[in-house]
């Protein structure tokens, strides 16, 4: 197969990961990086030994084939049409974009062009969620019937470099690590139908305490504690919880799946396989209390981030979807922007966009790279 050749907008914080991911999959051609901040992808390109180039000739460079688009949300959506519009696949963080008119139009012009769109998060590809969905699919719970999702924390503004954009319209706790939660439980139980949501915002200023911004205040635009009740189109129910203003306690579970045979406590969503040892067992408890742990043997266990990438490189060869897809993606977008709409205007929504479950990942499936990641 042709390796698919990549080419990055956004040197920030996460392009890290990704340069050193996508340089180590012999599927793929990493070939340059961008970002409106020359220098900072002069500085990227030379650790990892690839070219930087200016966004528009980046965009213009008839060596690139996919766009990997890690600017900042609010630039996903535009940066992801001059791509498609440049006649190039695209893969965005998450979210797809900000606003639904944007992922509709993204949609449309790859359809009409013959492009693909893929979007973060690419974690459910990991060795955790594989056999979560493995294990849910074989019948070990029973009959599916409840999940809870519990994302807290203080804030970013104590590690981000940069953290204004989490307390914009556009990220918040809930467009920005509502993708690694609602991804799973689609994966798991397929799209959501409805849901009813209740928001606030407990601080109106945030103070960085990071390095280099020290002492800057933030104004929040946006909400900062989402609890969302969800009901999914295949039946089961749910809750889940984004917080930037509180706790969470060791021990804390990420994901409970209840099941009507027992019940599951998976690993982190924001992870390929759970942070350590510990957190990437998957727990279940059996209707007579007893506990038995699984592990998983598959493959990307370690920080695969751009596993989602590989999977469209293979998909675009192989003439078949992509899993980590811009439906999935604008169908979890739909459901994030309908929480806060819910709570804004006190009743249930149900999202417009009914995407189907990804396929598992087959044994045979990638095979010159499944052992890279752990
Ligand atoms: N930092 C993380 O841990 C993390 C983890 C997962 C996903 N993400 C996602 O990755 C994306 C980037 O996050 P980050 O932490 O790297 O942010 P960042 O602020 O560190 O970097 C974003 C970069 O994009 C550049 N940029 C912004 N608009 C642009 C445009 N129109 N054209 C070209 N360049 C542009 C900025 O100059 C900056 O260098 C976000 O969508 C975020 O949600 C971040």
């Amino acid at each position: 197969m042709n390796r698919l050749r990549v080419g990055i907008i956004g040197a920030g914080n996460i392009s890290g990961i990704y340069c050193e991911n996508l340089t180590k999959f012999p599927s793929i051609d990493l070939i340059a990086i961008s970002d409106v901040d020359e220098p900072k992808a002069a500085a990227q390109a030379e650790k990892h030994a690839i070219r930087s180039m200016s966004v528009d000739d980046l965009l213009a460079s008839n060596e690139i084939d996919l766009i990997l688009n890690i600017t900042i949300p609010k630039a996903h959506g535009e940066v992801a049409l001059q791509a498609l519009n440049a006649g190039k696949h695209v893969y965005n963080e998450k979210p797809l974009a900000i606003s639904r008119e944007d992922c509709k139009k993204m949609l449309a012009i790859a359809a009409t062009k013959g492009l693909r769109v893929g979007c973060a998060p690419d974690t459910f590809l990991g060795a955790g969620h594989q056999r979560v969905r493995e294990l849910i699919d074989s019948g070990l719970i029973g009959v599916p019937v409840a999940v809870h999702g519990y994302m807290t924390s203080r804030g970013v503004e104590s590690w981000h470099p940069n953290p204004e954009f989490f307390y914009k319209p556009g990220a918040g706790p809930m467009l920005d690590m509502g993708p690694y939660y609602l991804t799973a439980f689609v994966n798991m139980f397929g799209p959501i139908q409805r849901l009813a949501s209740m928001t606030r915002t407990t601080f109106d200023e945030r103070t960085i305490t990071s390095e280099p911004l020290k002492g800057q205040i933030i104004k929040v635009e946006t909400p900062t504690t989402f609890v969302t009740a969800l009901q999914f189109a295949g039946g089961v129910v749910g809750q889940l919880t984004t917080s930037f203003d509180t706790h969470s306690f060791p021990g804390q579970p990420n994901i409970v799946v209840y099941g009507s045979e027992g019940t599951l406590v998976v690993p982190d969503p924001n992870s390929f396989n759970g942070w350590n040892e510990s957190s990437s067992k998957i727990i279940l408890r059996d209707g007579k209390g007893d506990e038995h742990i699984y592990l998983s043997d598959l493959p990307f266990k370690a920080n695969s981030r751009g596993v989602g990438i590989l999977d469209m490189a293979h998909a675009i060869a192989e003439g078949r979807d992509h899993r980590a897809s811009g439906a999935l993606a604008f169908h979890v977008l739909d459901t994030m922007l309908a929480a806060i709409e819910s709570s804004d205007e006190s009743k249930f929504i149900a999202p417009s966009t009914q995407p189907n479950r990804p396929a598992l990942i087959g044994v045979e499936e990638f095979p010159d790279e499944r052992g890279l990641m752990g």
